[in-house]
């Protein structure tokens, strides 16, 4: 590993204990992958929060113990700097506001708030969301970054350009302290061209169908970089968002291309590159029909628990919800939570959404969602979601059956308490 003169220092002590440790781990970690130098960062998303019972012990100890042992893999526990880099939080386990709805122990929320108070005050931004992106992070084309968390990361590199790999809590945050990251994988351009393609014949145009898209692009190419060609329309942010977490969760999908709508395609030839696609796969009506029938794990349909928002809603996403549920209200044995991020939230209660889902029955959450705070209504045997991610897999974490679907066939559901779905 070649470091330059800074980043020797840093490994050597010049930037504290916190730092050098950060540094040591990155250098052992970039060996092992392959690297040869770091890159610089200033944009990390990682996870530095205390929202579990299991981090209970060491965080009693304090909060430094929690950074140096979850954070930089460290047994000891050293004084945590301000990071060196423009970093955030990405989503946690508990919703600040709503955690007695989740059936959470009050003493783990204090010991969140805790966590977050050290946490911000060395210049972590609480945005706690799974979609930075929609909330103040958008990285620039090119932008080196060290992401975690598939959904947000495959957003990352296939709808803005900007370049990062899939990065863990410890590597997020020496990342953090010290402003770098193994310069390997999405970093660099020749990895970054597409290997698969996939022949998109039939009309992929709602969120579903960029789901179920999605869905199949994973399940086919794996952890290939696929090329998106054919029936595709009405590309933006919320279907990009949706594809991506699915193609994320039935494969290892980091990086895709959209031509003529993704930042690296304006053609399939750019996408390509210096590629040729190893393999050709066709997305039609019975490949659809196949991947919609793959999600349902359900049986019964009497459903009790609606999960909308994963990825974490939009604003737009949020506004729509309530204009379905304006003036209706949901059936009294289902319960709906509708996830989006805090800051989004804040303005949907400004804009009278929230009014409007509550009077309904149901609750808007933030920093949380159920398949990460895995906490789920008590009671619940079957959910429904719009999310094809969720529905791979919040049935198995839960231990429920699962529904996934549209939109409006989880608003359905949620005011007649039956799943007819709308396939
Ligand atoms: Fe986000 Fe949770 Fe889905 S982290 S992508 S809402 S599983």
């Amino acid at each position: 590993m070649q470091l330059t003169d800074a980043e020797r220092a840093m490994r050597d002590g010049d930037g504290g204990e916190a730092v050098a440790a950060a540094m040591d781990l990155l250098i052992r970690y970039g060996e092992a992958l392959g690297a040869d130098r770091l890159v610089k960062t200033d944009n990390v998303a990682g996870a530095f929060n205390a929202s579990t019972p299991s981090i209970r012990p060491i965080a009693e100890r304090g909060m430094e113990e929690v950074f140096s042992k979850l954070n930089l893999d460290s047994d000891k526990t050293v004084e945590i700097p301000h990071m060196a880099a423009r970093t955030c939080q990405l989503i946690t386990g508990l919703d600040d506001q709503n955690w007695a709805l989740q059936g959470a122990d009050p003493q783990l929320v204090e010991m969140q708030r805790k966590n977050e108070a050290f946490i911000g005050r060395r210049g972590i931004n609480l945005f706690a969301t799974c979609t930075p992106y929609q909330v103040g992070n958008v990285p620039t084309f090119g932008e080196h970054c060290a992401w975690m968390e598939s959904s947000a990361v495959i957003y990352c590199n296939g709808a803005l350009g900007g370049r990062t790999n899939v990065e863990g809590k410890e590597s997020a945050g020496a990342a953090a302290l010290t402003g770098r990251i193994p310069y390997w994988g999405y970093h660099l351009t020749e990895n970054r061209y597409g290997t698969r393609r996939i022949r998109v014949d039939v009309p992929v145009e709602t969120m579903m169908d960029w789901g179920l898209l999605g869905y199949f692009t994973g399940e086919m190419v794996e952890e290939a970089v696929p090329v998106i060609e054919g029936q595709v329309s009405g590309v933006d942010l919320i279907r990009l968002k949706h594809f991506g977490a699915s193609a994320a969760s039935s494969g290892g999908v980091e990086m895709y291309h959209v031509p003529g709508h993704t930042p690296e395609a304006r053609s399939a030839e750019e996408a390509f590159g210096p590629n040729r696609a190893e393999e050709d796969f066709t997305y039609d009506a019975t490949a659809r029909k196949r991947m919609y029938e793959m999600l349902q794990s359900a049986t019964d349909r009497k459903v009790d628990f609606i999960m909308l928002g994963c990825p974490h809603n939009s604003i737009e996403q949020v506004g729509r919800i309530a204009h379905m549920l304006d003036g209706k209200r949901l059936h009294p044995d289902v319960v709906l939570w509708v996830h989006t991020p805090r800051a989004i939230r804040e303005v949907a209660v400004r804009s009278g959404y929230v009014g409007l889902i509550e009077a309904a029955g149901g609750t808007v959450m933030s920093d949380t969602c159920p398949a990460i705070s895995r906490r789920i209504p008590a009671g619940t045997r079957v959910i429904a979601t719009d999310s094809a991610k969720q529905a791979h897999y919040l049935p198995a974490i839960a231990k429920v059956q699962g529904w996934f679907g549209s939109l409006e066939a989880c608003i359905s559901a949620g005011l007649t308490g039956q799943w007819t779905g709308d396939f």
